[in-house]
Order: C-alpha cells, then sequence, then structure tokens
C-alpha cells in the first residue's frame, strides 16, 4: 500500500446492486477502511444503484450516503445483509448511465467500487466505457459469474442450504416421507448441487435435463428423506408463475406422485439463504475482495475482481458481460447426487 500526497487524494463511492448476500457488509467496510487508510474519501451510497440515480436527478452526495466509519469493520465482519441497503435497480438506459456519469464528475466523484451479480456488473462495465474507472466485486448466492471461480454469498448460502438439508433428511428418514427443498437458483443449480453434495442427497437442477426414467430411479435412490431441487429446475417460466417460490417443488412433487412417491412435505426456504451472518470463507472473501478494491479505486483501475477461496486476483472488467456460468462440468460429475436418469 502507498501512502498518497494530498494532490492524489481520490473520491471513491461504494455501492452494493442487487440481492442480498452475507458478506457484503464486510466487503463494504473493508473497501472503506483500505481507501481512507490510503489517504483517500470514500463515501457508501444507500439504496444501489438508485442511490446514484437520485443523484442524477438533483439530490446530492450527502442526501444519498450512508455514514460508515473504519472502526466497524471489526465488529460488522459478523453482520449480514448490507450497510448499505441494496436495490434491484437497473442502469440498462445508456440515457441513465450517461446522467449518472455526469453526476458523478459534478459532484467530484473518481471512482466507484460496486458490488454485484452479473447484471450489476455489467451496468459497471458500462460505466466504466463511459469515463468512470470502477472495481466491480462479485457477489451471488447462484455463483454463476463465469470470471470467477467463487462469488462473495456462495459458500454461506450453500452452508446453510446443507443445515436444511440435513435436517429434511433426518426428519424425511424418521417418517418414511420425502422432504423436497426448494433453493434459489432460477438459472443456476450451483447452489442447489453444492448443498446436495455436500449432504448426500440427491439434486434437480436446470443444467441437467431429466429423462424417462428419472422418477424411478429417484425413487431407487432416495425411497424417502431430502430431495433437493433448484426454483429453476422446470424453467424460468415456472419460476415466473410462482414468485412466492414453491413452483419447481410443487411440479416435483406432482412427477413423484405421478410415480407413486411417498407421503410428501415441501420447504421453500427462499431468502433465509440469503441473511444471516456470513461463515468465515465470505468474511475472508468479504475482507479480500474489499481490501483489493479499495487499493485498486485510489489508483483510478478498472477492473473485476475473481477468486477461487485461496487468493484474489484482478480480471478484465468487460468480463462482467460474459453469460452466466452453468453449473461446473465436474461437479455435476462428481455428483452421484444429480437426479438425470
Ligand atoms: O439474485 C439471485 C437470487 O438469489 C436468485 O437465486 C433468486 O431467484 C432471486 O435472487 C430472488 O430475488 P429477489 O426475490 O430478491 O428479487
Amino acid at each position: 500500500m502507498h501512502a498518497m500526497s494530498r494532490e492524489e487524494r481520490r473520491n471513491v463511492v461504494i455501492v452494493t446492486n442487487g440481492g442480498d448476500v452475507p458478506g457484503l457488509t464486510i466487503a463494504v467496510l473493508e473497501a472503506y477502511a483500505a481507501v481512507v487508510e490510503n489517504g483517500s474519501r470514500a463515501v457508501g451510497i444507500g439504496g444501489g444503484w438508485s442511490g446514484l440515480i437520485a443523484l442524477s436527478e438533483g439530490a446530492s452526495i450527502s442526501d444519498v450516503s450512508v455514514p460508515l466509519d473504519t472502526s466497524s469493520s471489526r465488529i460488522h465482519g459478523r453482520v449480514g445483509g448490507s450497510v448499505l441497503g441494496s436495490a434491484r435497480s437497473t442502469l440498462e438506459d445508456p440515457d441513465v448511465r450517461s446522467a449518472v456519469v455526469e453526476a458523478c464528475a459534478r459532484e467530484g466523484v473518481d471512482a466507484l467500487i460496486v458490488v454485484g451479480g452479473d447484471g450489476t456488473l455489467t451496468s459497471g462495465a458500462d460505466l466504466s466505457a463511459a469515463g468512470i474507472p470502477v472495481v466491480g466485486i462479485p457477489k451471488t448466492i447462484d455463483n454463476d459469474i463465469r470470471a470467477t471461480p467463487v462469488a462473495l454469498g456462495f459458500a454461506t448460502a450453500a452452508a446453510r442450504a446443507t443445515d436444511m438439508l440435513d435436517a429434511a433428511e433426518d426428519t424425511g428418514r424418521t417418517h418414511r416421507r420425502h422432504v423436497i427443498v426448494e433453493l434459489m437458483g432460477r438459472g443456476s443449480g450451483a447452489l442447489t448441487l453444492r448443498a446436495a453434495v455436500a449432504a448426500g442427497v440427491p439434486a434437480v437442477i436446470p443444467e441437467a435435463e431429466l429423462g424417462p426414467r428419472a422418477m424411478e430411479s429417484l425413487l431407487e435412490r432416495q425411497p424417502y428423506g431430502a430431495i433437493a431441487v433448484a426454483e429453476g429446475a422446470f424453467g424460468w417460466e415456472a419460476v415466473a408463475e410462482g414468485p412466492e417460490g414453491g413452483s419447481a417443488a410443487a411440479t416435483l412433487a406432482r412427477m413423484l406422485d405421478e410415480a407413486d412417491g411417498p407421503e410428501r412435505r415441501i420447504i421453500v426456504p427462499g431468502h433465509l439463504l440469503r441473511g444471516g451472518a456470513p461463515v468465515p470463507a465470505d468474511r475472508w472473501l468479504g475482507r479480500a475482495f474489499g481490501r483489493a478494491a479499495g487499493l485498486l479505486a485510489c489508483d483510478g483501475t478498472s477492473r473485476l475482481l475473481a477468486s477461487d477461496g485461496n487468493r484474489v486476483w484482478e480480471e478484465d472488467l468487460a468480463r462482467a458481460a460474459e453469460p452466466p456460468a452453468p453449473t461446473c462440468p465436474r461437479q455435476v460429475a462428481a455428483a452421484g447426487n444429480l437426479v438425470v436418469a
């Protein structure tokens, strides 16, 4: 880390956008601390892209900022959610993006640190192309960002989903029932498969099409106990039909019924997978991503951060726009748990 002269001081804005994941707060606070310790100024903007859009509509930085301080990063390693808040807002409209870039110039913002999934990071890349340095921190419980083997939040969601499957397996085996647990993942089975392999129970995911014998082999493999199903296992449309969740589980329940499966129960943990304290792997990742992002932003460099859980490296920010990664084929091959037959 190099100390900056007064003239080199930069104004760095930090924002979290998209669905929350455990570890966001630690990433934000660590990025904040890295910028401040490097002699620059950091400001957290509330409400995801909406905060920056408000800035472009005339609000001042102080109207949309959230107070942060360097001492809190030690405590907030344990905290879920985002201290900045988040929103499902987009910057897809080029006029809105230009207005945001102009507002940042007006307010003297030199660089942005953006914590988000593929859509948010792609908007970050577009902002960077429009003239403001952006550092992207990848986060998603779906773990489908192609440029990084591991995204922030995945480890915690997988740990929590595994606990749920373990419990479902216990009660299901005791009562000789199926307990179908529907896990988040509209287009990605990564979370469902990771947790199912960890718990040792069968998984149904969008990336693996079911064959004509699928229910038969599922019943042979798991006559009772837990079954994990990704919410997008039967297509995006099925998720859209049931915004409260449960449609993939209901579809699977119907199929098992037709195949003369046992009595069953359905559990949809939904957003409970996204809240709560991060596990140590996500605390480490949040700190490592946050620290690296803070230093890069002070240098005015646009980058996407990536990690395998052991080290952090830099990628070209344009990689954010690559199509989402399907669940790792090696993981699929390793999993006797996957239902395909
Ligand atoms: O962004 C990932 C994700 O967790 C998906 O797995 C899920 O379908 C979606 O978010 C739900 O998001 P929300 O209800 O917050 O819009």
